[in-house]
């Protein structure tokens, strides 16, 4: 029997998102509808509300999850009810060029819920990040559900969904940061604070973290960063030089997305060293360089999408080091609000003053 819960609907272009009563169909082959615990408020969650992502309104929000798997379809071998679960936007297809590869991740054909989720008159509702989880609950594709240990706290478990797990597999995945490593971050939201984690994970001697709020830098610092740069108060290249000998980091995180910051990436690693881009640009932004720098300064310029996290693979790992008190995932839940609490937590990330708002039901 389709279910009716309530869920966060974002109705048309910077409208404001308000709950709605939606339909969950019961999972067909190869889904699974899962009971939400909770759910961390990102930034990718207010660009579909602007119509920044695409216009296929109305969309169901929400996408950095935790729950508990309530049913699965035919044929779901991976979960079963009663599993404990991150919800994930990376299902492997184990068939792409890049899964054939050995690549999965980079999978270019992941996998979401084929049935559609919709209101109560029949219209479908396009689920963010194909996993719609402000909600009581989801219908999401099998793959997309990652079991782990269920001693984690959800609201904690829940960001590892998104935004942590990009900026923590920023510093490890993409990066490569390694032991002995100087590291740069620049931009220490909740992206970059994920850097400067993965970073210390990783064994990195230095890690400067860099951003124009000084808030933000004592929670960088608290987190692992060893050094902090406050950029409004001088050149943050020539301060990130200072700091590394003269000679710039090993590996630098841009977790900001623009071009100037990016530049500052670019001139702020060693000679050799690798700039990894996790910030997300938009359509407008243009990037200028000399050539010859590029070449001249040689390593490697990197993105780093979903952290090039495999969920499979690092979920549960990095669950288990959050349990054992090495990966402080709690940090990151600035607060935890009611389902209704959206919008005005849309306006709290907007003035830089969380972490993290997590819904949790
Ligand atoms: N130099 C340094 N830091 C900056 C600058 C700048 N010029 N401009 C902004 N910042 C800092 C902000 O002060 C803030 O701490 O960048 C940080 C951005 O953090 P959040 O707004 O919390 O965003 P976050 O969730 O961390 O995401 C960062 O990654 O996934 C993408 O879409 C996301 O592009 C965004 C980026
Ligand atoms: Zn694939
Ligand atoms: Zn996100």
């Amino acid at each position: 029997m389709p279910q009716r819960v309530r869920g966060v609907i974002a109705p048309g272009k910077g409208a404001p998102v308000r709950i709605e009563t939606i339909v969950v169909p019961d999972p067909g082959p190869g889904e699974a509808v899962v009971k939400v615990q909770a759910c961390g408020v990102c930034h990718t969650d207010l660009h579909y509300r602007e119509g920044g992502i695409n216009d296929e309104f109305p969309f169901l929000l929400g996408h950095e999850a935790a729950g508990i798997v309530e049913s699965v379809g035919d044929g779901v071998t991976e979960v079963a009810p009663g599993d404990f679960v991150i919800l994930n936007w990376r299902a492997v297809c184990g068939q792409c060029r890049a899964c054939r590869r050995g690549r999965p991740q980079y999978c270019f054909n992941t996998h979401n819920a084929e049935q559609k989720m919709t209101l109560e008159d029949g219209t479908e509702l396009s689920a963010a990040l194909g996993i719609g989880a402000f909600a009581d609950k989801t219908l999401v594709a099998a793959g997309q559900c990652t079991k782990v240990d269920p001693a984690a706290s959800p609201a904690a478990a829940g960001l590892l969904g998104c935004g942590v797990m990009a900026g923590l597999g920023a510093a490890v995945n993409t990066g490569a940061v390694s032991r002995g490593d100087t590291v740069a971050v620049i931009g220490c939201g909740g992206v970059g604070s994920a850097a400067v984690m993965g970073a210390r994970l990783a064994g990195a001697a230095r890690i400067i973290a860099v951003d124009i709020d000084d808030n933000k830098l004592a929670t960088a610092l608290r987190l692992g960063a060893t050094h902090s740069v406050n950029s409004r108060a001088g050149d943050p290249v020539a301060a990130i030089q200072e700091l590394t000998g003269g000679n710039g980091a090993d590996v630098v995180i841009e977790a900001v997305g623009r071009p100037e910051t990016y530049k500052q990436a670019f001139y702020a690693r060693d000679l050799a060293g690798t700039v990894v881009l996790v910030g997300v640009p938009t359509p407008e932004m243009k990037l200028e360089l000399p050539l010859l720098d590029v070449f001249g300064r040689g390593g490697a310029l990197k993105s780093s999408w979903y952290g090039d996290c495999l969920p499979s693979r690092d979920f549960p790992m990095l669950i288990d080091l959050y349990l054992q008190g090495r990966l402080d995932l709690d940090a990151f839940v600035s607060e935890t609000i009611p389902l209704d609490g959206v919008e005005e937590a849309f306006v709290r990330m907007h003035k830089g003053e969380v972490l993290r708002s997590v819904v949790v039901f």
